[in-house]
């Protein structure tokens, strides 16, 4: 980052970065810095961030996308350029917040509610978020497992959690195991929205330890998660960026002659020629489209890893009111519904019964006195028909669910806004996942460049970067951020004789 572009030599290649997510922003930014004086980025949209996309609800900030700053310490390189930038909020920064160690559970204070409209207290709904956070923790043992064993975190849960149950709550009444039991269907329902999966029995067991977090607890950026998008982009050239400038398709491998070995074809028909381009599109619109994305196509082993990760939807509601309903203190609200002791996630009738598939509210920090916002969180095919509704009927199907909850038929909220990523035609759904018998494989070939290494002349002509092809930090921001300074480096290293810049941009032998 410290290096200066007067220091380094200037590079004369020709890097093309497709798409202006925080992958793209990030490799163009290293690149820049490093004195490479011919990068530009293509971006399909008409804005940078992609999915980095902060919002408004009357005054009240809303993330559409990205919402929390995962890990946040001193190994989290969002978190250093956060706090350098100055986007952190007081409580993020001190060294306790830093220092604890949450393996992604965020110790919030919960209000529980159930279907038939009582509210449930804390401590006698704890038995059941103990459970199933020491069963899924359990699943940390596969991680060194080899064999893709094809077993699901959801069956597993099922499988162990109702035994489990049994030894320890010996001592309690049915109906009381029944709604414990239930209140583990309601956490399964959590973890599919943070794996944006239809089901916790899609992901691999063995695949799902692949994930690492960092220290710290979850914070979120008080003035917007855009804010660390605005402060590297103000550090770049102005025009690096041509906006609305959709990518058609990648040809390489000297198939349209010239001296360079890549050509860009945009959908307006424009031909930029290239040395390399930097691909950060996301896992589902080359799922969708890699057909057409690349002349000559993909080889066969990046295809198959391509199919075989996982891509799903994670959307979000949020939702207004004139007045709160849940405690002063109250961090997250979950919906626990009476009927779901099968420990299930998944939802019988998709039309009629979709907001089953809402498993929790969380309770956005009001910016400003008077305003009381919770984020609803949905996955899976729910959340993609959900995205098929206008916001009126969504409105009124929401206002249903908190009265079944409350008990209360006079809450109404007063405004909604809810996110559409699986519509999204450039992004196609939210974030990856390790799907059935996906591997650390699939993660490795996702990343390696274009050609195959020893079959060309011209090597590095396509790489690629982006959330999808971090080995243990994919689906967040700060996988995707390490995967664009991965890119660059790895042509900043192969354009300057025998030295490398590390990841403080300062130089170091290879
Ligand atoms: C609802 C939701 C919640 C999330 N919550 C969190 C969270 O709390 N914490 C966290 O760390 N992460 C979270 N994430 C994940 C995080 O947002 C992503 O991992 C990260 O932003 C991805 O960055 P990227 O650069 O890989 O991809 P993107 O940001 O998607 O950038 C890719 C860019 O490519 C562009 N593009 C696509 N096709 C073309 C084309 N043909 N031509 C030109 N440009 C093209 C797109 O428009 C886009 O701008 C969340 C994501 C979603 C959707
Ligand atoms: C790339 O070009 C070389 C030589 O022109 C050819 O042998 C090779 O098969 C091509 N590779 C692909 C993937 O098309
Ligand atoms: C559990 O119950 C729900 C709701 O009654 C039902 O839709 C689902 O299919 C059941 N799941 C399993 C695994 O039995
Ligand atoms: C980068 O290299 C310098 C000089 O060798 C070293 O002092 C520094 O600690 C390195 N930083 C990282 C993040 O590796």
């Amino acid at each position: 980052m410290s290096l200066d572009a007067a220091m380094a030599q200037s590079v004369n290649a020709n890097v093309v970065v497709v798409g202006c997510g925080i992958s793209g922003v990030a490799a163009a930014h290293r690149l820049v810095k490093a004195g490479f004086n011919n990068v530009r980025i293509l971006e399909a949209t008409s804005r940078s961030g992609g999915r980095i996309k902060t919002g408004k609800l009357g005054n009240i900030i809303t993330e559409i996308g990205a919402t929390y700053l995962h890990g946040p310490s001193e190994k989290n390189p969002v978190f250093c350029l956060a706090r350098d930038y100055g986007l952190l909020g007081p409580e993020a920064l001190t060294p306790e917040n830093q220092a604890i160690d949450v393996d992604e559970y965020p110790p919030w204070v919960p209000n529980w509610f159930s279907s038939s409209g009582q509210r449930l207290s804390a401590e006698s709904m704890s038995p059941a978020l103990e459970l199933f956070h020491e069963v899924l923790d359990n699943t940390w043992q596969f991680r060194k497992q080899k064999e893709r064993s094809g077993a699901s975190v959801g069956h597993y849960i099922r499988s162990k959690a109702p035994k489990r149950a049994l030894k320890k709550w010996k001592d309690k009444d049915e109906p009381t195991k029944k709604l414990l039991l239930s209140g583990i269907s309601t956490m399964l329902k959590v973890e599919c929205c943070a794996s944006a999966t239809h089901t916790m029995d899609d992901i691999d067991l063995v695949g799902y330890s692949m994930y690492k977090s960092i220290k710290g607890v979850d914070c979120t950026f008080p003035s917007g998660y855009d804010g660390l998008i605005s402060h590297l982009m103000s550090e770049l050239p102005p025009d690096l960026v041509t906006y609305n400038r959709p990518v058609r398709c990648v040809h390489w491998n000297g198939t349209e002659g010239g001296v360079n070995p890549v050509t860009v074809e945009c959908d307006d028909g424009e031909r930029i020629a290239a040395d390399h381009v930097i691909l950060t599109v996301p896992l589902g619109y080359l799922k969708k489209h890699h057909s057409t994305l690349f002349s000559p196509p993909l080889p066969t082993h990046k295809l198959d890893s391509i199919h075989q990760l996982g891509f799903g939807t994670c959307d979000k509601i949020y939702v207004e009111f004139e007045s709160p309903w849940w405690d002063a203190d109250c961090e997250v609200i979950y919906l626990v519904w009476k009927d779901e002791e099968n420990i299930s996630d998944q939802v019988s009738d998709k039309i009629q019964s979709w907001t089953r598939k809402i498993p929790a509210f969380t309770v956005i920090k009001p910016s400003e006195k008077g305003s009381h916002v919770l984020c609803g969180w949905i996955a899976g095919l729910e959340a993609e028909y959900m995205e098929t509704l206008p916001e009126e009927e969504i409105r009124r199907s929401i206002t249903e669910l908190i009265h079944t909850f409350t008990g209360d038929r006079t809450i109404t909220p007063k405004r909604i806004l809810c996110t559409r990523w699986f519509n999204d035609p450039w992004t196609c759904g939210s974030y990856c996942h390790p799907a059935l018998r996906c591997s650390a494989k699939d993660l490795q070939n996702m990343k390696e460049p274009l050609p195959v290494k020893g079959k060309s002349s011209q090597p590095l002509q396509v790489l690629f970067a982006g959330e999808a092809t971090h080995p243990c930090y994919y689906s967040t921001v700060h996988g995707a951020l390490q995967t664009g300074w991965r890119e660059a480096d790895r042509l900043i290293s192969h354009h300057s004789s025998g030295s490398l810049l590390n990841q403080s941009g300062q130089k170091v032998k290879v």
